[in-house]
């Protein structure tokens, strides 16, 4: 055996060289791995005695990746070009022995070898797109090449991995090895390479897909169409479609030089570094500074949910679908049968949708327990409340629950706005009680915000973050306040939101605005799909706001097919010509003088003060760091990330900017622009979110 370096090696099995590459933990394509692949197939090439060369890795994976700490910095080692005339060019067949996931440059590097071989369990994929980028080095090329343009489209557009099974369908490995006998099944397949004299088979060559391709314009559109709304303004998805399309028009070298153009143009623009800190922030949000990972994590066997209504079935959803049973409480027999249909209804349209079997659908039903009594939790391990949002109620539903939880069964509230402490103040177990606020709707939305109460005892909250994991959340550890981190910012929004079309925007304008910038929708179009008339009372409203004049009229939103928007039947918006004069007559009577609002305007008075209340949950201490907020943000509301979130944003536009144009704003309009001490203190110091 003979070291090539630190991380690669060359051994011989008879005329069959073979280079391994040993970086843990995942043999990230870093500056040793690359000189190590080029000087290992370098050196097998010019020993005469090798017939053929396989490529396999030591450890858990396959190269992984590209090695993602090396971004931004100046190259060092071996150029991926330089691997890839390496490799591509080898005068012997170069065979890449595939285990674990072969990601990203991994991948690309599997794709220059003339042949490969994988385990069943082995996966595949291109999650540039992830990083806000696309494959740099011939992978949009080469793909579709293998697997026809339509499969290499749907893989380095969703970034997502594929198994061996579809690489083995689409000719992206050309066999299997046993599971756990890759090595033998790769020098197998080299032995039949060199006795069946099989060609040195070069992708780049391979023409068929791309011709079959060609003169199809409509594979293109129909991605187009199909994502418009999800992917506009997001370079990266736009980049990615223009590199596949080369692959079919351009000679093969051109279209290399195309996309490596394209990665080399994505790699330093703020949305590829704002999806790279988002890669980050969201391994740190698991992380809690006094929560150490040796925390002892209690054992969760069967949850409890206390309301069947829109967040109670849905929040059952996430269970069921983990395999945990769940037993659901309800007062009245129909609202317990209604939240039951509701739960059937959504799995079987999963199941119609062929994202599920029907037996699937079964087994989930089968793992719930339907009950009208608080009793049925007796045995629950966690007990989660999703009852009306009312302190009186949520506090004698914990008083009860109480007296019927086992001991140590951990006892969590769905609230959106309480004050957890107080709830938990209702028990005689505060350190067994906290807050898991669940996003509407809570079988889809990924963000959990766990909130941590003041006497909340360490081991629950490292299990409800475990548990979190297990359901496919990602959670964000918060404190008590009004709103927590999510919705605390988002009535900032909404405050300048309702000021501005007094003022002289119009909801439209205000929505389109908020739109553009990537958010799925704008904050009246979002009042209207919640619904005008929540926590609204016939009895009391005054006709005080704009939104409570709706309400009187019966425009509660969507459902009543008129809100700030008018509605036609398919729940299309148009701007309401009603609406606008309910607008402008109540400025009148309030004596506002209306004036013409820039869209600037409209974006940094609805962002600003978002930014500036998250500084101020940062100086309390009710998120633990900026990216926290952050992962609230694109988790929960939408907001793209590609943008960040709304700290990394105000990073990129600088506190000392935010900070300027607030002081501008309290001048002219007051308290509600107060900047923050935190800001202040950033914008002084010349420093960001990010370094704190
Ligand atoms: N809807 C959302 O978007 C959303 C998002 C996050 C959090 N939340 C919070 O979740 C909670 C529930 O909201 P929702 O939208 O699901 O309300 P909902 O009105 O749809 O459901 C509440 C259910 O609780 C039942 N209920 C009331 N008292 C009960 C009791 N004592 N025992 C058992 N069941 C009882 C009701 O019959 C009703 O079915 C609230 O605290 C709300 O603030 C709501």
């Amino acid at each position: 055996m003979a070291a090539i370096n630190s991380v690669a090696d060359l051994t011989r099995e008879g005329d069959i060289a073979v280079v391994t590459i040993n970086s843990p933990p995942v043999n990230a394509l870093s500056a040793d791995v690359r000189n190590g692949l080029r000087n290992g197939v370098d050196q097998a090439a010019a020993d005469p005695a090798v017939k053929a060369i396989v490529l396999i890795c030591g450890g858990r994976t396959f190269i992984a990746g590209a090695d993602i700490s090396e971004f931004g910095k100046p190259p060092k080692g071996a150029t991926v070009p330089e691997i890839q005339t390496s490799i591509e060019n080898c005068p012997k067949p170069v065979i890449a022995a595939i285990h674990g996931t072969a990601l990203g440059g991994g991948f690309e590097v599997a794709l220059m070898c003339h042949y490969r071989v994988g385990v069943p369990s082995a996966k595949f994929g291109l999650p540039e797109i992830k990083l806000g980028i696309i494959p740099g080095a011939g992978g949009t090329q080469r793909l579709p090449r293998l697997s026809g343009v339509e499969n290499a489209l749907e893989v380095i557009l969703s970034g997502n991995p594929f198994g061996a099974k579809q690489a083995l369908e689409w000719g992206v490995v050309d066999a299997l090895a046993d599971e756990g006998k890759l090595r033998e099944g790769a020098l197998a397949f080299a032995r039949k390479v060199i006795d069946t004299r099989m060609p040195l088979r070069k992708i780049r060559d391979l023409n068929d897909k791309i011709d079959a391709a060609r003169g199809h314009p409509e594979i293109f559109e129909k991605v187009r169409r199909d994502n418009a709304r999800k992917y506009r303004g997001f370079e990266a998805w736009h980049g990615a479609m223009r590199a596949v399309q080369a692959a079919i028009d351009l000679p093969f070298d051109q279209g290399m030089k195309l996309e490596r153009e394209t990665f080399l143009n994505l790699l330093p623009t703020a949305q590829s570094r704002a999806q790279r800190y988002v890669f980050f922030a969201e391994r740190q949000a698991w992380k809690i500074a006094d929560v150490p990972d040796s925390t002892p994590i209690l054992p969760i066997k069967k949850v409890g949910v206390i309301g069947a209504g829109t967040m109670g079935g849905g929040i059952s959803m996430n269970f069921l679908n983990a395999g945990i049973p769940v037993t659901i409480v309800e007062t009245a027999k129909e609202a317990l049968d209604r939240g039951l249909v509701t739960i059937r209804r959504n799995y079987d349209n999963t199941a119609k949708k062929g994202r599920m079997t029907q037996a699937d659908v079964e087994t989930r039903m089968g793992l719930l327990s339907p009950g009208l009594n608080l009793d049925a939790l007796a045995d629950c391990d966690l007990i989660i409340e999703a009852v009306y949002e009312n302190m009186d109620i949520k506090k004698e539903v914990f008083r009860k629950l109480d007296k019927v939880a086992k001991q140590g069964a951990i006892l969590a509230s769905n609230t959106s706005y309480l004050n957890v402490d107080e709830i938990a103040a209702a028990t005689n177990r505060p350190d067994h009680v906290l807050g898991m606020h669940f996003f509407s709707p809570a079988n889809v939305m990924r963000l959990l915000e766990v909130v941590r109460g003041e006497k909340t005892a360490k081991p629950v909250i490292a299990t409800v973050m475990q548990l979190a994991r297990k359901i496919g959340k990602i959670a964000a550890l918060v404190g008590v306040c009004h709103g927590f981190v999510g919705n605390r910012m988002l009535h900032q929004r909404q405050r300048e939101a309702n000021k501005l079309i007094l003022e002289g925007a119009m909801p439209w304008d205000v929505d389109r605005v908020i739109y553009d910038f990537g958010l799925p929708m704008g904050p009246f179009a979002m009042s209207d799909l919640a619904g005008l008339d929540i926590g609204w009372s016939k009895e009391t409203s005054k006709s005080s706001t704009i939104r409570e004049i709706l309400c009187e009229m019966d425009r509660r939103g969507q459902k009543t097919g008129a809100g700030f928007y008018d509605y036609d039947e398919s729940r299309n918006a148009k701007p309401s010509p009603v609406v606008e004069k309910i607008i402008l007559d109540f400025a009148a009577k309030k004596g506002i003088n209306r004036r013409t609002i820039s869209d600037d305007e409209i974006l940094e008075r609805s962002i600003y003060p978002m930014i500036n209340e998250g500084a101020k949950i940062l100086e309390e201490g009710k998120a633990q760091r900026a990216s926290d907020i952050d992962i609230v943000w694109i988790n929960g509301y939408g907001w793209p990330v590609y943008r960040g979130g709304p700290m990394f944003y105000a990073d990129l536009v600088g506190p000392d900017k935010v900070l300027a144009k607030m002081k501008e704003f309290e001048a002219t309009m007051g308290e509600d622009f107060k900047p923050a001490p935190l800001l202040e203190k950033l914008a002084a110091e010349g420093k960001r979110f990010q370094d704190l």
